[in-house]
């Protein structure tokens, strides 16, 4: 079974990243997409919040996307996007698509969210053309240990109110460990001020498929 619901999360998500776009992730989306080309898998794409900002030398989009909700919410921003957008059902740990038939595999704050983010990796590499690229945006375990400790303290709830989301969740440490080299990354905090966030430590970075 392909579908995960996360019907409460599905309705409030949009207006969260709405909220989020206004205090700056529309920047950071369109740098992780800057320079993409050819053909392009988007893994858990949400509501399609990334599509805008695909480039025009990128020929294809094929977006995945397991919750229901957010899928059908997907096509619609597929049918206004700049360049051609599918969305089809799908899980990034077992993809169901060719192996290395990709150029460019985008993951934007959805490798928190996979039951299992090693084989998530794994899986996206096999997809993946030899030199091909991973793009990722993502929030990640914090770098003090005062921060790991609220971290965790979260993880006791955030999965239960944002669709599976783990806080103290390492990726930027799993994405070596399954065959990529790192070629661009940088660390920051989102959002830079406010109430303290267990979710504020973010990467976003390059890694190419050895
Ligand atoms: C926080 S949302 C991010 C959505 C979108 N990538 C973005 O940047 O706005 C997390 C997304 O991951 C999806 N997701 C959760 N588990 C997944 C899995 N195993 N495979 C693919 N996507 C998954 C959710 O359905 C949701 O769309």
């Amino acid at each position: 079974m392909t579908d995960l619901r996360h019907p409460i999360f599905a309705r409030l998500y949009p207006r969260i990243a709405a909220a989020s776009a206004k205090a700056g992730s529309d920047a950071h989306r369109a740098e992780l997409l800057a320079g993409a080309s050819g053909r392009v898998l988007e893994v858990g794409a949400g509501h399609g919040a990334n599509f805008p900002h695909y480039p025009p030398e990128v020929t294809e989009v094929v977006a995945v996307e397991p919750e229901p909700r957010l899928r059908r919410a997907a096509m619609a921003a597929a049918a206004r996007a700049p360049v051609p957008v599918s969305v089809r059902p799908g899980r990034a740990e077992d993809l169901g698509l060719d192996t290395a038939s990709f150029d460019v595999v985008v993951a934007s704050l959805v490798l928190c969210s996979v039951r299992d983010p090693l084989r998530a990796l794994a899986e996206i590499r096999r997809v993946l053309k030899p030199g091909g690229e991973l793009r990722y945006y993502e929030h990640v375990r914090g770098s003090s240990p005062r921060k790991v400790r609220f971290q965790r303290y979260a993880d006791l709830v955030w999965p239960f109110l944002s669709g599976g989301c783990r806080v103290a969740r390492p990726t930027d440490a799993f994405i070596p460990r399954v065959g990529f080299t790192v070629r661009d990354e940088r660390r920051f905090e989102f959002p830079g001020s406010g109430p303290p966030n267990p979710a504020s430590p973010h990467v976003l970075g390059v890694a190419v498929r050895d």
